[in-house]
């Protein structure tokens, strides 16, 4: 059986809306990587509907899967390995890639490992050319996630805390559907913030005032919505709130770092996640770091959002520490990250 850190492994991600694939080497890097987005099929409903989502991950896995090795050059024969995202997210999406993934690694007689999708994301940043070294403090900010977790190798994670409401990305998402903004929210809201007056409006930075690294983002919403309503619909006002939301946002989120940081003693800082695609975020996050001489590392912005090359590389990672499942499929739409088995 294949074991080794040159492996050559197939990483598949179907846990929302997305259907990203890509192939991973340990000795030649990332090799291709192809992502399907489902916006435009769920923009009429204003946010994912589950089973039309499932439903297309069906239709576009095997091309996706087609088109990554003929960009790459490889035959199926080649892959030594299969990794899938096992959870959290969707059922019936994650079925499609838990079902296919151990599918194709039976028949190709290659191991099959389930990935966590947030340590997906907490790892995407060792797709960089200058990759953060163990131990650093992760903020995962995604659309069903917030939390801040102290890394000490793979699989080796302790929470430092989590959102108790609404994760980052689900707060940019609801805001943004209140203010009348196209799904998805986030990257709509962030782009009208840029026309917004930063000083006009001024939201609560919730939770900061007691002690801990614990998110709370349902109250800033509400706070935003109710100062939109109090107003003129007018396009000025529409992103002047936009902006005092988005600022409320990254300001409880470098706080909470900065706390973080504090009490591991730690220097460095890995933002993934949706989220960690904001601009206003990065640059907060980066003066922070260098503040504290220390640095911020992210991946770049399409391995921000969900794709199939984290999904590949933590599949990696594991496959080739020895890491093997049995031939069941099991998927977890909720699983704790802290849960995880350590692969050295
Ligand atoms: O990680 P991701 O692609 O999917 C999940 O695993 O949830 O994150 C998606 C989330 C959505 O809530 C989206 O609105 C948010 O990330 N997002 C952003 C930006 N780009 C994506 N939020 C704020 N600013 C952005 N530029
Ligand atoms: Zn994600």
């Amino acid at each position: 059986m294949q074991k080794g850190t040159d492996m050559l492994i197939l990483g598949i991600e179907t846990s929302c809306d997305e259907t990203g694939l890509a192939l991973y080497c340990g000795e030649r890097g990332l090799l291709a990587h192809a992502l399907h987005s489902q916006v435009d099929l769920h923009a009429e409903y204003g946010g994912v509907v589950p089973e039309l989502a499932s439903r297309d991950h069906v239709r576009k896995t095997l091309p996706l899967l087609r088109e990554i090795c003929r960009r790459a050059g490889v035959e199926s024969t080649e892959i030594e390995g299969v990794a899938y995202t096992r959870g959290p997210g969707l059922i019936g999406a994650l079925l499609v890639g838990a079902a296919l993934g151990r599918s194709l690694a039976w028949a190709w007689r290659v191991p099959a490992v389930g990935v966590h999708h947030m340590e997906g994301h907490l790892l995407a940043p060792m797709l960089e050319p200058e990759p953060p070294a163990f131990p650093f403090v992760a903020l995962l900010v995604s659309g069903g996630h917030s939390l801040l977790v102290e890394v000490q190798g793979v699989g080796q994670y302790r929470i430092l805390g989590e959102s108790v409401d609404d994760a980052a990305g689900e707060a940019f998402d609801k805001t943004a559907k209140l203010l009348g903004l196209p799904y998805p929210g986030g990257p709509a809201l962030a782009k009208l913030a840029e026309r917004g007056n930063p000083g006009r409006f001024q939201f609560p930075r919730p939770m900061t005032d007691r002690p801990g690294c614990d998110f709370s983002f349902s109250g800033l919403k509400t706070a935003a919505i109710t100062m939109w309503r109090s107003l003129e619909p007018t396009s000025e006002n529409r992103a002047d709130v936009a902006r005092a939301f988005e600022e409320a946002v990254v300001d409880t989120l470098a706080i909470k770092c900065r706390r973080a940081l504090e009490a591991t003693g730690l220097k460095r800082l890995v933002v993934a996640g949706g989220v960690g695609a904001n601009q206003r975020l990065r640059a907060r996050l980066r003066d922070l770091a260098a503040e504290r001489g220390g640095e911020v590392h992210y991946p770049r912005l399409e391995f921000c959002t969900d794709n199939g090359a984290m999904i590949a590389y933590a599949g990696w990672r594991r496959l080739a520490s020895g890491q093997r499942e049995d031939l069941g499929i099991e998927v977890l739409p909720r699983w704790p990250l802290d849960q995880l088995t350590a692969a050295n």
